[in-house]
């Protein structure tokens, strides 16, 4: 019996053999931060299903987001938790809103990290749905979508005007990006960018999300707006379409269960690509640990590296702050 000829195992035998032909090098630059900003003063309420995370009024937000900028974290995303919610989410759009006034705190003390605003009604609607709500002659109830259009637009020129860098629609109506690039250029906002939550699928991953932003809906679900599980054609399609209505950045979300989409998305465009690592992966991931189940720090770098193979250009998550940790060692 001969010897084997290739041993792959050649390059694998010490830590600098293996740096040396490593593909996929995780950075601190590939992170977002996920931040959730509430009414008062002094606030940090933990968030149950998302532990270390917390629901922060703008004071403590800052904390947040200096440690960010201080662990060279490039940007955060910020979701807001109003103090009350109506039918027509009139909270999202008010320039004096949570989020619109986070972002101006936050642009004024940090004006080099990149502050993102998501855009979706979700956690300013009564009934907790991403958009407007009619009543069919019928009896049923849906989300109009073309009525949607014009407060998401109104919503992202009022975080515009508040500071944000970029704008991130979340809606999942059609038409959203054209919508918000019309509304964003014709109020002299054309250096914002987009990135658009294109291809987001109906995931039970949004579970702990939806705790911490009080946004579950109240009634149905969002299978009728958000992409249905099975289909990854369709995403490459919402992505082609988002790319021609104005998106800088494309994103789909979850990450994990849709690896596959990540990976046919880059090879179909040249566009930067967000993954959002959602809430339900960073419980799944934090429940283990706390169990003893896996080795916390390992298991994180190992998915964000993963995440960014699969072809990710950026990595929103709520382990930034620990990953970023990790990653200077
Ligand atoms: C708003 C929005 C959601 C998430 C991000 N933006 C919730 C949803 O669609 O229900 C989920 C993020 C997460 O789970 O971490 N539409």
């Amino acid at each position: 019996m001969g010897f084997p000829r290739q041993r792959p195992r050649r390059l694998r035998r010490t830590p600098a053999l293996r740096r040396m032909v490593r593909e996929t090098a995780l950075s601190v630059d590939d992170l977002v931060l996920p931040l959730f900003v509430r009414e008062g003063k002094g606030e940090r309420r933990r968030i149950p299903s998302m532990p270390g995370c917390f629901q922060l009024s703008a004071d403590e937000l800052l904390k947040e987001a200096d440690r960010a900028a201080e662990a060279g974290i490039p940007a955060i995303i910020l979701f807001g938790i109003p103090a009350a919610k109506d039918a027509q989410a009139s909270g999202a759009h008010d320039p004096d809103g949570v989020v619109q006034r986070a972002v101006r705190t936050v642009k004024e003390r940090l004006p080099d990290l990149v502050v993102i605003a998501d855009v979706c009604l979700c956690e300013y609607t009564d009934h907790g749905h991403c958009g407007l709500v009619v009543e069919r002659p019928d009896g049923t109830r849906e989300v109009d979508n073309d009525a949607t259009l014009e407060l998401l637009a109104r919503t992202a020129v009022s975080l515009a005007a508040a500071g944000a860098d970029v704008v991130a629609p979340s809606a999942m109506m059609d038409g959203q990006v054209e919508a918000v690039r019309t509304a964003l250029d014709e109020a002299g906002h054309q250096a914002v960018a987009i990135m658009a939550y294109s291809a987001k699928y109906a995931s039970a991953f949004y579970g702990p999300f939806r705790d911490a932003a009080e946004s579950p809906p109240q009634f149905g679900d969002r299978r009728a707006y958000q992409m249905d599980p099975p289909n990854a054609r369709e995403a490459l399609r919402e992505i082609e379409l988002d790319i021609e209505e104005g998106a800088d950045i494309v994103m789909v979300k979850p990450a994990l269960a849709y690896l596959d989409v990540f990976s046919r998305a880059r090879d179909a465009f040249d566009v930067p690509i967000a993954a959002y690592n959602v809430s339900g992966e960073y419980a799944m991931l934090k429940a283990a640990s706390a169990n003893g189940w896996l080795d916390e720090t390992q298991a994180v770098l190992e998915v964000l590296t993963s995440i960014k193979r699969a072809g990710a250009d950026m990595i929103l998550t709520y382990h930034a702050l620990e990953a970023a940790a990790a990653l200077r060692g």
